[in-house]
């Protein structure tokens, strides 16, 4: 019975919110009066303020420690890793093969060489300096336009014979094929203590006394990248920068038959032993040259 005179109508309940929103005697408004309200309303404003500000100077503060012109996390790269072209992926890593007398089965490798060499064209290059020097290219500050630091120039006319200007084919019609290898870039890298970086092709197996020694010419001469591309200080820095490459002309690959080649970059910081990445200081393909 207690419950049922307690019960309320719909009419009582609505009065009684309606005092609840603005009660005439004590000049409340949902509960408070009007100065509590405009004193909570300011003391959130003032609140978030106040948070908003912590997190403006935090967001400074860490900004100000980031400088630009260099990758903040880049601990994994010790060495680098080198990249082969022209690039054809097998099922287990890079393998090319080829028909000399079959021009179809080569065309699309010249092509991506191609390809790769039109990035070192004198046009695409025309923002780089010349650079004679054989040692390393330090730059402190900004000198170069749009405050960046000069790089050196690399046309594909330095690779000669491996450049497809004399040689369209790149050897690969005359059995010689033509390859080019690229040290990735590490920001601010020097690669050895002072004799320039070297790249050296053998065949995988040639320990085996009595076996036939892979023949190589190198372009440039001796198979060097020249001190002068390195250290390299970043993308924001040096916009122009393009790798320097090393040409391998394989004069002695026996015909019909599978070999495997790799090609080291000798150095003094460069290591090329890392169990967890093949592609690290050194770049192995299998080859093989129909007839
Ligand atoms: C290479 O191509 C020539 C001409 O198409 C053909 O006669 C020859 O059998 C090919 N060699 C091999 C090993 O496929
Ligand atoms: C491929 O060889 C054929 C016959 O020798 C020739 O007609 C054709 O122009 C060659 N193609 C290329 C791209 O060299
Ligand atoms: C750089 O070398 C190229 C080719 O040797 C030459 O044509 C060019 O004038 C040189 N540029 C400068 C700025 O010395
Ligand atoms: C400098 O920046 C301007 C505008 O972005 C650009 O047009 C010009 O090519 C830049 N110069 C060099 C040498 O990069
Ligand atoms: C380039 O090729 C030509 C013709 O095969 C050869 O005579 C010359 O010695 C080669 N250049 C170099 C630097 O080996
Ligand atoms: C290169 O220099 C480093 C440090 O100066 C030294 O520890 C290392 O033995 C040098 N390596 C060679 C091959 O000279
Ligand atoms: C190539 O290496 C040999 C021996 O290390 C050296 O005498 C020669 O000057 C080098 N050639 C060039 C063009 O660097």
């Amino acid at each position: 019975m207690a419950a049922l005179q307690e019960k309320k109508s719909c009419r009582q309940r609505m009065e009684e919110f309606g005092h609840y929103c603005w009660n005439p005697d004590t000049g409340q408004m949902l509960g408070r009066t009007l100065s509590r309200w405009v004193w909570i309303s300011l003391y959130y404003v003032a609140f978030y303020v106040v948070m908003t500000g912590i997190f403006a100077l935090c967001l400074y503060v860490l900004m100000q420690t980031i400088d630009p012109y260099t990758p903040d996390y880049q601990d994994q790269l010790q060495s680098p890793g080198v990249t082969l072209r022209p690039d054809v992926y097998g099922e287990k890593g890079l393998e090319i093969s080829y028909n000399v007398s079959d021009n179809s089965t080569w065309v699309d490798l010249t092509r991506t060489l191609r390809t790769f060499l039109a990035g070192y064209s004198p046009e695409s290059q025309e923002n780089s300096i010349n650079c004679t020097s054989d040692k390393y290219f330090f730059q402190e500050g900004f000198r170069a336009p749009n405050h960046t630091k000069f790089s050196c120039k690399f046309t594909a006319d330095m690779l000669q014979n491996c450049s497809g200007l004399v040689d369209p084919s790149f050897g690969f019609e005359e059995g010689k094929p033509c390859f080019i290898i690229k040290m990735n870039r590490i920001v601010k890298f020097l690669p050895s203590n002072s004799s320039a970086p070297r790249v050296d092709c053998t065949f995988l197996d040639q320990p085996r006394a009595g076996a036939r020694r892979l023949q190589v010419e190198y372009y440039p001469p001796n198979g060097t990248f020249s001190l002068h591309y390195f250290p390299y200080y970043g993308r924001k820095a040096q916009p122009h920068y393009s790798n320097p490459l090393v040409a391998a002309k394989l004069l002695n690959i026996p015909k019909n038959k599978e070999v495997i080649v790799v090609c080291k970059i000798l150095a003094d910081h460069v290591t090329f032993d890392n169990p967890h990445d093949q592609y690290e200081g050194k770049v192995e393909f299998k080859l093989r040259i129909q007839k």
